[in-house]
């Protein structure tokens, strides 16, 4: 194993770093970069809460080797809204109460962004099916799906 010097890019910024070889992407997130709005859940690939973008499309990070993503573009929650304005999945998911204590929502956001880029005219069923790598223990699901719902409608306008 052994630490090793690498680039990354992370939202835009690139900067030169030591890992280990054997390193996750979301153990060099979380303690590297301090970008702490990914979330660890069940670090075993099955929760969703870790989901960032590698070139647009959504990976699990506890999943990820941190060295499969040099000279990629990944992009976490921290970079996912317009300054202070919150991407229109976010907005829909606070306004139709589509998280309670909010530690997937970080997950759901990065799944269901590109998800709805994809797939603008998704019907409820394949945004649940899109939905379903996604653990929630809080909302039920329902208000997450509205949400979604809603954030396509208004992408598609
Ligand atoms: S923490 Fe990565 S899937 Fe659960
Ligand atoms: S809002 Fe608590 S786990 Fe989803």
């Amino acid at each position: 194993m052994g630490l090793k010097q690498i680039e990354l890019t992370v939202n835009g910024f690139s900067s030169p770093f030591l890992v280990q070889s054997d390193e996750v992407l979301l153990f060099t997130l979380r303690e590297r970069l301090y970008l702490t709005g990914t979330k660890e859940g069940c670090n075993q690939g099955t929760c969703g809460s870790c989901t960032v973008l590698l070139d647009g499309k959504p990976v699990l990070s506890c999943m990820t080797p941190t060295l499969r993503c040099v000279g990629k573009k990944i992009i976490t929650i921290e970079n996912i809204s317009s300054g202070d304005t919150l991407h229109t999945v976010q907005k829909y998911l606070v306004e139709k109460g589509g998280l309670q204590c909010g530690f997937c929502t970080p997950g759901v956001v990065m799944t269901m962004v590109p998800f709805l880029e994809e797939n603008p005219n998704a019907s409820r069923e394949e945004i649940k099916e899109g939905l379903s790598g996604n653990l929630c223990r809080c909302t039920g699901y329902k208000k997450i799906i509205d949400a979604v719902e809603n954030a396509a409608e208004e992408m598609r306008s």
